[in-house]
């Protein structure tokens, strides 16, 4: 038996890819292992997005490439492939850079991991294999799926058509693909016969999905919940990301008619500055973004939404920076993700001149992320006393307790419910700590847990 150990970098199609390269290799007698010194092969999956996490690879890299010579001194060997955004990015410079990588392979390629392993296994060298379309890789990966727990992942859409200014993904993943609708059902049927009740869908730009449907005509991410709502013991449907300039209206009413669509969508907007969102090629407006999130609002009453944030795009003033904080006002997230601008290569900002200062940008991303914490902990302290249905993934640190999540995708824990894995339960929030809440099953659920699933969300 060999061992394969993936250490995951960036987004969540990067977990679902590497998940799909651990279903790829198991066949070829690849089990996991629990870190790289056990492993034979080791897989880093990528991300390009900041130049931090890029950078992070090389790091890695030189420690995996002590741990090879000193497996290849005991007499064993290992090898060591580069997958992911930096993979697609950089190609052959991973290697000139790093010797010690057999393998680099770009997110579209991965599906040709074993051919290239065989390859590499036969005559030395390094392969590298970065361009192929989407389609040839979903046409090619292996059906068996192994769900890692009753929440999982689905990619359905690729790619990104839209260039915002600052960001690299329409160049590490290329063009939007979106798989067909037939492709999609299966794979969503075969994860909930294996147990799975939640399935987030994927894509960079996911509300632009349009795979082909079953009369030949291209489907909406509308039309592909609604077909994916009517799969049994499915309780719950996520997606991500969106692009405020996909919210289509068969999407906005999806939320007020699909009971099994969760109240909580992530709609990033970046910037609150009409000039900065221009300038970033956002393609909407700050009003666009305020009507767009007041029309899902009215479709779905108590949705809780959060974005994505960059501070110090060029350019950026001061007057900018308060155009994003009153933006922030004025919806009220629940969560949400924030980051300082960092210029990436080919990208058109990177190239712009009117670069902010380190100290200003840092001193706006506190002043940011102090308003969404407050926002955050003003929307969980909400939760304290309300009854909501959770779906527990895991067990706690704690003998007996269960950690789930609940609609708006908190991570709730409770005690005596650690045979409730894969159920969902109602749940009484009690308290409230920084990354969770604490709450208790509703007696009579955790005594008979037979009778109240069906009451509970389906
Ligand atoms: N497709 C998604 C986002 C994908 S990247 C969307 O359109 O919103 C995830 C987040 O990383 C982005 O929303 C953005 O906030 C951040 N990001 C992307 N490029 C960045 C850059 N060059 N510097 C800082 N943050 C960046
Ligand atoms: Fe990047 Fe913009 Fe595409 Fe999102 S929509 S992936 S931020 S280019
Ligand atoms: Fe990173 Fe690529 Fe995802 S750049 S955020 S891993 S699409």
């Amino acid at each position: 038996m060999k061992k394969l150990f993936i250490k995951t970098y960036g987004c969540q199609m990067n977990v679902y890819d590497s998940a799909r390269m651990a279903d790829l290799l198991a066949p070829l007698g690849y089990a996991p292992a629990e870190s790289a010194t056990d492993a034979d092969m080791v897989i880093l999956n990528t991300c390009h997005i900041r130049e931090k996490a890029s950078e992070k690879v090389f790091s890695e890299l030189g420690k995996l490439k002590e741990l090879k010579d000193q497996k290849a001194a005991d007499g064993g060997a290992m090898m060591i492939a580069v997958a992911g955004c930096v993979a697609q990015a950089e190609g052959a410079e991973i290697v000139r850079r790093q010797k010690a990588v057999d393998i680099v392979v770009g997110p579209q390629s991965y599906h040709r991991l074993p051919e290239l392993i065989a390859r590499i296994t036969r005559e030395r060298g390094h392969a590298l294999e970065t361009d192929f379309p989407a389609q040839d890789k979903f046409d090619s990966l292996p059906e068996e799926i192994s769900a890692s727990g009753p929440a999982a992942l689905l990619t359905v859409q690729e790619g990104c058509d839209k260039f915002c200014t600052f960001c690299v993904v329409p160049y590490t993943r290329g063009a939007e693909y979106s798989r067909p609708v037939e492709q999609i059902l299966s794979e969503a049927r075969r994860l909930v016969a294996k147990g799975v009740r939640e399935i987030t869908l994927l894509g960079q730009n996911v509300n632009a999905y349009s795979g082909a449907g079953f009369d030949g005509e291209a489907a909406s991410l509308a039309q592909l919940i609604c077909a994916l709502a009517k799969i049994d013991r499915l309780a719950r449907i996520r997606y991500m990301t969106s692009h405020p300039r996909d919210m289509g209206d068969d999407l906005i009413a999806a939320h007020g008619e699909i009971e099994q669509l969760m109240p909580y969508l992530h709609l990033p907007v970046q910037s609150g500055s009409d000039r900065i969102l221009a300038a970033m090629n956002r393609q909407h407006t700050r009003d666009d973004y305020l009507r767009l999130v007041e029309r899902i609002r009215a479709s779905k009453p108590g949705l809780a939404l959060s974005s994505d944030f960059i501070v110090g795009f060029p350019g950026e003033t001061d007057r900018d920076f308060e155009d994003t904080l009153s933006v922030i006002r004025q919806v009220g997230y629940a969560s949400a993700f924030s980051f300082k601008y960092s210029p990436r290569p080919g990208t058109p900002a990177a190239a712009a001149s009117m670069h902010v200062p380190e100290e200003v940008m840092s001193a706006r991303l506190e002043a940011l992320q102090s308003l969404l914490l407050e926002q955050q902990r003003a929307f969980n302290a909400g939760c304290v006393g309300t009854t909501m249905p959770v779906l527990f993934e895991k067990t706690g640190r704690k003998p007996g307790q269960a950690i789930g999540r609940s609609p708006y995708l908190q991570a709730v824990h409770a005690d005596h419910a650690a045979h409730l894995i894969g159920r969902i339960c109602n749940v009484k929030i009690e308290s409230v700590f920084p990354n969770s809440l604490k709450g208790v099953l509703l007696e009579k659920q955790a005594r008979a847990f037979g009778t109240f699933e069906s009451m509970a969300s389906n």
